[in-house]
């Protein structure tokens, strides 16, 4: 089995809850990243604040974390999806090469919205690593029951996989 890791970037805790299902079931460690600077107001204009980074490329800095990266095959990386892509955390993550030479498996949670998401985090993971796969999960209430069922089954044919 390889060995993986979880890596989450979440705004407002629905990626999070995402990954936590893959932690509790695979038993495995989980991590959230956070930028330094957060926007602390969850009302309308996070979409003006989070917009214009997505815009403008940006690569926030990261609250600093302590992972030995060569312990891992594998990492799961999810996302909110914003402006139609990964999170700017995320784009921290992937084109500083925080980790080189892993397989990812991309997870993103999206309203319905996500776009180009896909082909943009497979680029963005393969400049560094290899894209091994990615599951879109639509965020509604609604969907958790069916949610947790989808990231579970996806979790294991990602680890299993050769
Ligand atoms: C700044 C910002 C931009 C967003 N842009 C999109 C979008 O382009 N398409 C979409 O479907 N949802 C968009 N959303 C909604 C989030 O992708 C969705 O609610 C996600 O599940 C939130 O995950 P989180 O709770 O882990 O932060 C956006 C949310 C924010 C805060």
């Amino acid at each position: 089995m390889k060995k993986a890791i979880i890596l989450c970037y979440s705004f407002e805790g629905y990626t999070l809850q995402m990954a936590t299902f893959i932690k509790e079931n695979l038993n495995i460690d989980l991590h959230e990243i956070k930028p330094l600077d957060e926007l602390k107001s969850k009302g309308f204009y996070k979409y003006i604040w989070g917009g214009r980074q997505v815009v403008f490329k940006k690569k926030p800095e990261l609250k600093p974390f302590d992972i030995d990266f060569d312990a891992y095959d594998l990492i799961f990386l999810g996302s909110p999806i914003w402006a139609g892509t990964f999170a700017p955390a995320i784009r921290t993550i992937l084109e500083d090469g925080i980790f080189k030479d892993k397989e990812v498996a991309y997870f993103y949670t999206h309203e319905g919205g996500a776009g180009k998401a896909l082909v943009r985090g497979e680029k963005a993971i393969n400049m560094f690593n290899s894209y091994i796969g990615s599951l879109s999960l639509l965020n509604h209430v609604k969907n958790l029951e069916s949610n947790k069922n989808l990231i579970i089954s996806w979790a294991h044919e990602m680890i299993e996989s050769k």
